[in-house]
Order: C-alpha cells, then sequence, then structure tokens
C-alpha cells in the first residue's frame, strides 16, 4: 500500500521509444493515479526541453523512465539522464526514480551498479509491480529490481491514463515470435502473446464509451494475432468484428508483417468502412538477399504483390514503411534493389533508419559491418528519393476533399492564417485553413472532423485551404470532441494537468 504522507506524492512518467512504450506508460500513468499518485505539474517550456531529450524532473516526487533499446546508445542516454536526475534528487529528499521498459529488462541490476541512485528496476513483463516496488524501496531504503522473463498480467488489463480523448491504442499482442537478426524486440518482450479477442472487443468498447472515436489496434506483428490460440484467420476476423463497434468511426492497426500478410485481411480492410484505407508495412530492404541474411522470410516480389492487391481493393489506400540502410554485407547492388522497390512501392512516406549494431542480436555480431560514411550517403539518396515521391504523392492529393479528425495541440499560425492540424481517413497529415468568420465557438475542437479540400502538397504534409476561399470547410462536432472539452472543463475545474494539456502524438509507431 502507499504510504500517507500530507500531501499526495506526485509522479511524472518520461517515455522513450515505440508506440509499445506508449501504451505502457498509459497503463503506468493509470496504476500510479490508481495508488493516489497524482500527475506533477508541467508547464510548456519543461515539455519542450523534455522533447529536445532533457529529463523532465522539476517537481515530480516520483519519475518513471520507460525506455526504449532501439535507438543508439541508448544506454549512454539513459545514464546521462540519470545523472541530470541524480543532482535534483540531491536536492529534494523522498524523491525516487523508477527505470523501467526495453533497456532495464535488458541492462537489470546493471541499472543500480551504475546508477546507485536509482530506487526501482522493473521490466517490459511486468508493469502491474510498479507501485508495489516504490513502496518497498521507500520502506526498505533500499533499490529494488524486479525483471520477470515472462508476461504475467497483459499490460492492457492494467488501469490506464490515456493521453487524448479521441484517440486510443488498444494491445492485440505482445512480443514477437520472428527473429529478425538485427531486432532486439524479441529478446526483450518474448514469444508472441495474443490476447483473446473478446477482451480486446471489451476494450474497444470502453474506449468508445470514453469518447474515443479512432482505435489503433496494436502488436509487433499483428498478422500472425491468433497463433497463440490457434487461429490463423483471427486478425481478420477481429478487425471485421472490431470494425462494429459502435461509435467507433476509425480503426487502424500497426504493424503487419509481409511474410504473414494474407489475402482474408485485404478483404477484411476493403469490406470494413471503419478499417481506414492506410497500411505501414515494414519493408526494411528491397535486397532478396540482404533480406535472407535479415531472417525475414518474404521476398520483395511478395512484398510488392501485397501493395498490389492492397491498391486493387482498396484504390487510395496510402502505404507507408520502415527501412534500414546499410545492414552488414549490404553492397551497392543490394542498395540499389532497395531503391528500386522503393521507387516501385510509391509509399506515401517512409521511416528510414541507418543500421545500426544491438548488442544481442545476430546481426551485431557479423563480419561485414558497413563503414559509416558509406551508410549516410546511401542514406541521403534513400531520403532523396523518399522525398521525391511523398511530395509527387501529396501534390496527388490536391483537390481531393479530406476528412480530418483534428489533433490536439497541432494548431498552426501562418502569416494571419489559422489553421488546425489533424490526419485525414488515410493518415496524411493535414493542416486546414480556418476562415475568418468561424470564431472560437464553431472552431472545430481536438476530436471533431473537418472537411474540406486540399489545396496543396508538401513532402510530409497537406495544405487544406479551401476555406479560405469559400470553398469546402464542414465542421463536425463530434462524441470525441465532447469528451475533450470536458477533459478540459475538469482539468481548469481541478487547476490539474490532468486531462486535455499533454504531448500531441500522431500516427505512426516512432522511434527517435
Ligand atoms: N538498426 C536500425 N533500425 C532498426 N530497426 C529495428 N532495429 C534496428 C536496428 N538494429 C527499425 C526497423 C523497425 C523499426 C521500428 O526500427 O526498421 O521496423
Ligand atoms: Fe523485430 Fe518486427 Fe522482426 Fe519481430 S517482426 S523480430 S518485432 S522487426
Amino acid at each position: 500500500m502507499t504510504t500517507t504522507t500530507t500531501r499526495p506524492r506526485s509522479y511524472l512518467v518520461r517515455t522513450m521509444g515505440c508506440q509499445m512504450n506508449v501504451h505502457d506508460s498509459e497503463r503506468l500513468a493509470g496504476m500510479l493515479e490508481a495508488a493516489g499518485y497524482v500527475p506533477a505539474a508541467t508547464d510548456a517550456l519543461a515539455e519542450e526541453r523534455a522533447r529536445a531529450g532533457d529529463t523532465l524532473a522539476e517537481g515530480a516526487d516520483i519519475v518513471v523512465l520507460n525506455t526504449c533499446s532501439v535507438r543508439e546508445n541508448a544506454a549512454d542516454r539513459l545514464f546521462g539522464n540519470l545523472g541530470q536526475l541524480a543532482s535534483i534528487k540531491r536536492g529534494r529528499p523522498g524523491m525516487q526514480i523508477a527505470v523501467g521498459g526495453c533497456l532495464a529488462q535488458h541492462l537489470r541490476d546493471g541499472i543500480v551498479e551504475r546508477a546507485p541512485w536509482v530506487d526501482v528496476v522493473f521490466g517490459t513483463h511486468n508493469l502491474d509491480v510498479l507501485p508495489a516496488l516504490l513502496d518497498r524501496a521507500r520502506h526498505n531504503a533500499a533499490a529494488q529490481v524486479e525483471i520477470e522473463e515472462a508476461l504475467k498480467v497483459f499490460p492492457s488489463t492494467l488501469p490506464s491514463k490515456r493521453e487524448s480523448a479521441y484517440a486510443a491504442w488498444v494491445s492485440i499482442s505482445v512480443g514477437c515470435n520472428n527473429t529478425c537478426t538485427f531486432c532486439i524486440v524479441p529478446t526483450l518482450r518474448g514469444k508472441e502473446r495474443d490476447r483473446r479477442p473478446p477482451d480486446v472487443l471489451a476494450e474497444i468498447e470502453a474506449v468508445v464509451a470514453q469518447g474515443a472515436i479512432e482505435v489503433t489496434l496494436l502488436g509487433q506483428n499483428v498478422n500472425s494475432y491468433g497463433v497463440s490460440f490457434g487461429d490463423r484467420g483471427a486478425f481478420a476476423k477481429l478487425l471485421a468484428t472490431a470494425g462494429r463497434t459502435p461509435g467507433l468511426e476509425r480503426l487502424r492497426f500497426t504493424s503487419p508483417h509481409p511474410a504473414a500478410f494474407t489475402d482474408d485481411v485485404i478483404a477484411a480492410m476493403a469490406t470494413t468502412p471503419t478499417v481506414m484505407p492506410q497500411l505501414h508495412m515494414p519493408l526494411q530492404s528491397g535486397s532478396d538477399r540482404i533480406l535472407r541474411a535479415m531472417r525475414r522470410s518474404y521476398r520483395s516480389q511478395r512484398f510488392l504483390g501485397i501493395l498490389e492487391r492492397v491498391r486493387q481493393a482498396i484504390p487510395h489506400a496510402a502505404i507507408t514503411t520502415d527501412i534500414i540502410v546499410g545492414f552488414p554485407g549490404e553492397t551497392e547492388e543490394d542498395f540499389a534493389d532497395t531503391l528500386r522497390v522503393v521507387s516501385e512501392a510509391r509509399f506515401a512516406s517512409a521511416f528510414t533508419f541507418k543500421y545500426s549494431p544491438r548488442p544481442g542480436t545476430p546481426a551485431a555480431d557479423l563480419p561485414d559491418q558497413v563503414p559509416d560514411d558509406v551508410v549516410a550517403e546511401r542514406y541521403g539518396r534513400l531520403i532523396g528519393l523518399q522525398e521525391r515521391i511523398s511530395t509527387e504523392e501529396n501534390q496527388r492529393q490536391v483537390g481531393t476533399t479530406v476528412d480530418v479528425l483534428v489533433a490536439e495541440g497541432g494548431g498552426r499560425k501562418d502569416g494571419d492564417t489559422a489553421r488546425v492540424t489533424g490526419r485525414a481517413a488515410d493518415n496524411r497529415l493535414v493542416h486546414v485553413a480556418l476562415p475568418a468568420h468561424v470564431g472560437p465557438e464553431e472552431a472545430p475542437r481536438p476530436g471533431d472532423m473537418v472537411r474540406a479540400e486540399v489545396t496543396h502538397g508538401a513532402p510530409f504534409h497537406l495544405l487544406a485551404d479551401s476555406g479560405l476561399r469559400g470553398g469546402t470547410f464542414e465542421v463536425r462536432r463530434t462524441r470525441a470532441g465532447d469528451a475533450w472539452q470536458r477533459a478540459r472543463d475538469g482539468a481548469h475545474d481541478h487547476g490539474g494537468a490532468a486531462g486535455a494539456g499533454g504531448t500531441v502524438r500522431l500516427g505512426m509507431p516512432r522511434v527517435r
């Protein structure tokens, strides 16, 4: 149980890494609040500094770092952050520091060995122990390290505090049964564990009842959903059923694996109106030789075949991908294959990564590591090509009508033009100009929908300024906008930092 003090203890969860961690952090925040902690007040400046990489700790009694090991130098960054926290902690007796996530799972006791001022270390399989470990560390005045090898409690069954009122992430599986040789995920997140469909559907219903109109189903490899309960067609069925949830307007998923991608999923996407015309499917490399070395069992032809079938069934689908440049042994010829596949695939956008060896992965020990300057030069060519394609594809959107789900905090002001920002159905980022006659009362709130016509396509966003010229501009107030407003009014009433004021997290899984 939490020790009671005169005032409630405040917490701050700082998240590094991918959407899986963002999702876990929502659980950590939910559990801490259920245990009586309150969110630490943060101001915009501090948030800004945190985004720039500083650890944000002012005012928090408990700081939780939810770490990631995908980024290069992840451990150095973590210990750098912990160093900053050490000096803050010295000035604030009673403050506690907890470290969780993939890097904690990896480094275990190594964290308190190098940073003995850390109070709690927990892994990716036992988020649920955090409040108990904080109590125990306080009571025993000693660091507590607890790492599990396998999952005990599925994270989605833990209480959650969601970041946005209008969009929710619902996890359908954790872990991964693949063995891509560059990837640390199987080591750190373990074998795939699937949640049962009724549990997933119940969570979708619950978040929709709280005001969400968009749900993204989350798993390392969503296409293999069902392996652990013996139903190969489970993902397609889940999409179709989840898509019929009353009140749900937009359903997305991330990420599929090309090897396991089957046509029943394409059919479910095409025939379920709430499944959005969008697909994020990692290519990783266009060279079949490199794909084999990566131990990814599809070949580039199969990948392109899937895109063709998706586009046949869903003509306006925007397809995005992940690509790694400079995997060990990659020759100029292999890289040329990647450029060729990228040219043919016409991705709406791509997340591009320079290969970086993760200790403990098979590829890290391969002999032919590609020199940094070669990787950098290839990387430059790849992003140049993709940027050209993204620009062309975005310019092709000019003249089309888009429905934009307005995001929080994304408003921009260019000169005299006020804009709101959000995602189109195909997940493209759109800035929509508000016509001068739209007052604060009629302006769309985060969670509301705006319909406008695209007037400009840039490499990474669209402008939809038709409203400025008397053209299409329609606002539809939604349940999600109402929920956002209630959260904001509630936060004002309580003078707290809860609810609406947080960071905007748009779209794709990110490794930043
Ligand atoms: N080096 C570079 N990129 C990587 N990714 C995963 N591991 C590595 C690595 N060792 C990229 C992959 C994956 C994305 C989330 O991160 O492209 O799809
Ligand atoms: Fe990693 Fe994805 Fe490969 Fe699984 S499928 S090993 S999570 S890259």
